[in-house]
């Protein structure tokens, strides 16, 4: 399934203040906020809504609501910062938990945590912001689909090549939406030029 890139040029900027190792904890938590609404805007243009009558104070007047329930899916814990506001934007939105951390030396990731709400007929956005070898997004969509997930999105802030591939090739219908697509993996499995440990960042650890 498609990679979808922003191709905005305001995500563009914020991408490129997170890259920036001078960038600070704080202004870094709101980058992530804004850019992660540009991606849940692009990866929900097709929500499902139902045609509706309402009264304005003038008239009658036809119009659209909301029929499809969200369900946002953050991988610990740096998908952590991709959640608040998307919460805040969408009126009814659940949120399940997955916790994956990266072995520091063999870079696969080793599960913690997951706890999810009623999966069925919602759209599940699954947010971290770094691809990388794609093993912990995969992970997350694994466990997803067998609790029932159907209508699955991955979003990532910064995706490698080498992430992008192995998604596709595990979950090859579930599209990835991300703000840019990086050059490649180095040999600690970093993204080059990536912004460093996203989480790290994120909470100034
Ligand atoms: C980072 C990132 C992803 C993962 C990507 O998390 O947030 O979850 O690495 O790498 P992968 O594509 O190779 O699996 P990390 O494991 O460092 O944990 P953290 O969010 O707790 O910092
Ligand atoms: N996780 C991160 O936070 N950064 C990378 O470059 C790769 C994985």
């Amino acid at each position: 399934m498609a990679l979808h890139l922003l191709n905005h040029s305001l995500a563009d900027h914020v991408v490129t203040r997170l890259r920036d190792r001078g960038t600070p904890p704080a202004e870094f938590r709101a980058l992530c906020h804004h850019v992660s609404l540009l991606l849940a805007l692009e990866a929900t243009r097709d929500l499902g809504v139902s045609d509706v009558t309402i009264e304005t104070p003038l008239e009658s007047c036809r119009g659209r609501a909301l029929t499809q329930g969200l369900v946002v899916v953050p991988i610990l814990r740096a998908g952590l910062g991709m959640v608040e506001m998307i919460a805040d934007f969408f009126p009814h939105v659940s949120i399940g938990y997955i916790g994956l951390e990266r072995d520091h030396t063999t870079a696969v990731a080793r599960s913690y945590y997951c706890k999810l709400p009623p999966l069925t007929g919602a759209r599940v956005l699954v947010v971290d912001p770094m691809l990388a070898t794609g093993g912990s997004a995969i992970q997350a969509l694994d466990v997803i689909r067998a609790q029932g997930g159907v209508d699955l999105r991955l979003l990532n802030i910064v995706a490698a090549p080498e992430g992008v591939k192995a998604v596709q090739e595990a979950h090859p219908e579930i599209p990835i939406y991300a703000a840019a697509l990086d050059r490649q993996l180095n040999e600690k499995k970093y993204i080059l030029p990536g912004l460093g440990d996203f989480g790290d960042r994120l909470y100034g650890t």
